[in-house]
């Protein structure tokens, strides 16, 4: 795991384009495809801009992407909180992404459970991997909240403690609602993760997660550490605040 300091959001984006590019033309060069998972949230806005610019654009070799999500709301995708729409609205749409390479989580089901079993019967044909395993993505892109939450795996949620499924449905007492969310066995997985925190407000969460006392019922996003894959956290100055 490695901390990349970067002076700005900004920065942190185009950096962020920077190792998506790159993990791109590995998998694409090694597998024939790249299968990434955004992430929801504001940060990811400046990355997604990043990557339709003239400048990154040309860089990714998109016919060959397969888009999926960390998590997403209990939400129909139009709606102005679903994770979807905002990659659509950012990404998918000024990319001209086909159809039948997007991959998202169903946050309007009627039964999230089974909305979230059928997400990881997705992720095991999208990426090959057996069912009874973690499915293995090329990137999952993730984000922090100022509680040290990432994707939806809020402290002191049930999803913390879930090692034989790969996508919940995870109550959320603290927003009043539900989420999907790809578990811990799946972020581990995988091959690379690239974390984006941006800001002052989360420059508490990001000095306890990298150096404090370890508590990650309290604290999720210390179990990144624990990835069997290459981590990459990008802070920028605001959120570096806290550490040293
Ligand atoms: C979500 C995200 C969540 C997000 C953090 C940071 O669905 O909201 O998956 O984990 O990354 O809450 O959100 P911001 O980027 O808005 O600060």
């Amino acid at each position: 795991m490695r901390i990349e300091r970067v002076a700005d959001s900004a920065a942190a984006a185009a950096r962020g384009a920077a190792l998506f590019a790159a993990c791109a033309a590995r998998a694409i060069e090694e597998r024939g495809q790249f299968v990434v998972a955004l992430s929801g949230g504001s940060t990811p806005r400046a990355l997604h801009a990043c990557l339709v610019s003239d400048e990154w654009r040309p860089r990714v070799d998109w016919p060959y992407v397969e888009f999926c999500w960390g998590d997403e709301r209990a939400v129909p995708p139009d709606d102005p909180q679903s994770n979807f729409g905002m990659a659509r609205d950012t990404l998918l749409e000024p990319l001209e992404i086909a159809g039948e390479r997007i991959h998202r989580m169903r946050g309007e089901a009627a039964d999230l459970a089974a909305a979230a079993a059928d997400y990881a019967a997705e992720l095991a044909r999208v990426t090959g991997t057996p069912a009874q395993a973690p499915p293995v993505l090329d990137l999952i892109l993730l984000g922090m909240g100022p509680d040290a939450h990432t994707a939806s795996l809020f402290p002191e949620t049930a999803a913390l403690q879930v090692s034989d499924r790969w996508v919940v449905a995870n109550r959320v007492p603290v927003l009043d609602m539900t989420r999907l969310t790809i578990t811990f066995p799946v972020i581990h997985a995988a091959r690379s993760v690239v974390v984006l925190v941006s800001g002052a407000e989360k420059a508490s969460a990001l000095s306890t997660v990298l150096t404090g006392p370890r508590d990650p019922d309290r604290f999720p996003a210390q179990r990144l550490a624990d990835a069997g894959g290459t981590v990459i956290w990008l802070a920028d100055e605001a959120a570096h605040a806290g550490l040293a």
